[in-house]
C-alpha cells in the first residue's frame, strides 16, 4: 500500500467513526503553540483513559469560549511563539480523543493532532496543509458550485458587465498556486483576478484588449491594500498576438503557474468595435479559432502541469442551443492539455431577468426549451 494510500485509509477510519460531519463553530484563533503542545504532551503521559478524556474535554471547553475570532488562546505574552489555527479543526481533534474508547485510539488522536500543529505537508501546486485538511470548508471541491452572492468586498463589485464573481479566480488561486507565484489573466476585463491575486499574495498579470477597461482596472487594483508586496499590473494589447516571454521578463520571471481565461461568451456581450475582440468574432468557427490562438499564446509560458482554468457559458441562437463551453473544451483538448473537472457554476441572475422571470418561464414553455442557469469552469492541466 503506497504512503498516500495508507494516508487516505487511515482518514477514512477516521469518518468511519462518525465524527466527520459533526458541525463544529469554525474561526480562526491565535494559539500560544508551546502551550498546547504541552497540554497536548502531558495527555500522553496519562495511563486512564478517563484522565486523557477530561484533559481534552477542558481543552475543548477553552476553544468553545474563545470569544473574538482573533483572541489569544492560553494567554499569549509578547514573546510567545503563536500558531493560527481554525477552531474547527482543533474542536474536530479534541472531539475524537474525547470519544475515544480505548487509549490506543486516545494516543493515535493525540498524535494525529500533534502532528497538524508541527508539521506542514503540502504538495507542489498550493499551500494547503494536508495534515489539517479539515481547516479548508472554504474550499470548494465539488464540482457544482452554487453560490448565492457575489463577494462584493472591497473595491469588487458587479459594475463591469460581463465580470466574474470573485470568488472564482480566488478558489483558483488557493488550489492551484502557492503565495508569490505567476498567475496570467489573459482577458482580465476589470481586473477580478488581479484584485484576488493581490490579497492572496500571488503576482498576476492581466492583458485587456480595451484602454479604457484596463485604466479601470489598475485603479481598483491600486485603490486595495498590497499586503504581501506582489506585482498586479494590467498590460493592455491583444492576447492573441502579446509576447508574453517580454511581458514576464520584464517583471523578472519567465514562466506562470496559472492560467486564467474568462473570453467573451461569442457576441452574447458585445464588448466592443475593436475586430481583434473574441465578441466581434464573424462565426462560431472564427471565435473558436481565435479563442484557440489566445490559449497556444499564452500556454507557451505555463509550467507543465499547471493549471488551466477556462470559463465560459453557453449560447442560444435562433431556436437552437450552441455549447460553447463543450466546443471550447475540445478545442483546449487538442491543444496539449488533459482535462482535470468540468465545473458548473450557476448563472447570476441580472436584476432584468429577474423582472422578467416569468416572461421567461412562459417563453421556455412555449417554446420547449430550457432557460440558461449555469456556466462551465473548465479545468485543464499542462501535459
Ligand atoms: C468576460 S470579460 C472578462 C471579465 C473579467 N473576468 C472580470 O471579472 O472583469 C472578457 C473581456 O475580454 C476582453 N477581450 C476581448 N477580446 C480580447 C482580446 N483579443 N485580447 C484581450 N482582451 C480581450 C473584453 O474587452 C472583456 O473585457
Amino acid at each position: 500500500m503506497s504512503k498516500l494510500e495508507r494516508y487516505e485509509k487511515e482518514q477514512l477510519n477516521i469518518d468511519l467513526d462518525g465524527t466527520q460531519n459533526r458541525k463544529m463553530p469554525d474561526r480562526e484563533l491565535i494559539v500560544n503553540r508551546p502551550r498546547i503542545l504541552e497540554i497536548i504532551d502531558a495527555m500522553k503521559t496519562y495511563n486512564e483513559l478517563s484522565r486523557i478524556r477530561r484533559s481534552a474535554q477542558e481543552l475543548l471547553n477553552q476553544v468553545h469560549d474563545a470569544r473574538d475570532d482573533h483572541m489569544n488562546l492560553f494567554n499569549i505574552d509578547s514573546n510567545g511563539e503563536t500558531i493560527r489555527l481554525r477552531s474547527g479543526f482543533l474542536l474536530e481533534e479534541l472531539q475524537k480523543i474525547i470519544e475515544s474508547r480505548t487509549i490506543e485510539r486516545c494516543n493515535y488522536y493525540i498524535e494525529h493532532l500533534q502532528k497538524g500543529l508541527l508539521e506542514t505537508r503540502t504538495n507542489k501546486i498550493n499551500d494547503l496543509n494536508l495534515n489539517r485538511w479539515r481547516e479548508y470548508r472554504d474550499i470548494y471541491t465539488d464540482s457544482l458550485w452554487i453560490l448565492d452572492r457575489r463577494d462584493s468586498t472591497g473595491v469588487h463589485s458587479a459594475d463591469y458587465w460581463g465580470n466574474f464573481i470573485p470568488q472564482i479566480p480566488r478558489q483558483l488561486m488557493m488550489r492551484y498556486t502557492k503565495q508569490g507565484e505567476w498567475v496570467l489573466d489573459a482577458f482580465a476585463g476589470c481586473g477580478t483576478s488581479l484584485i484576488e491575486a493581490q490579497r492572496l499574495g500571488r503576482n498576476c498579470i492581466g492583458v485587456e484588449l480595451q484602454k479604457s477597461v484596463a485604466d479601470k482596472a489598475r485603479k481598483l487594483i491600486s485603490s486595495e491594500p498590497n499586503d504581501h508586496n506582489v506585482v498586479c499590473e494590467v498590460h493592455c494589447g491583444d492576447s492573441l498576438s502579446v509576447d508574453y516571454p517580454s511581458l514576464l521578463k520584464e517583471r523578472g520571471v519567465s514562466s506562470i503557474q496559472l492560467l486564467i481565461m474568462h473570453p467573451p461568451y461569442f457576441d452574447i456581450i458585445k464588448f466592443s468595435s475593436d475586430p481583434r475582440d473574441l465578441s466581434n468574432a464573424r462565426s462560431l468557427d472564427s471565435f473558436l479559432s481565435m479563442l484557440g490562438q489566445a490559449v497556444e499564446n499564452a500556454a507557451a509560458v505555463l509550467d507543465k502541469h499547471r493549471y488551466f482554468a477556462l470559463v465560459i457559458g453557453d449560447k442560444y441562437s435562433r431556436g437552437e442551443w450552441i455549447p460553447l463551453g463543450f466546443l471550447a473544451m475540445d478545442k483546449v483538448l487538442k491543444q496539449g492539455f488533459t482535462l482535470k473537472s468540468i465545473i458548473v457554476k450557476n448563472f447570476e441572475e441580472t436584476a432584468g431577468k429577474r423582472n422578467q422571470r416569468e416572461l421567461w418561464h412562459y417563453r421556455a414553455l412555449v417554446g420547449g426549451f430550457y432557460i440558461f442557469k449555469h456556466e462551465y469552469i473548465l479545468l485543464f492541466r499542462k501535459k
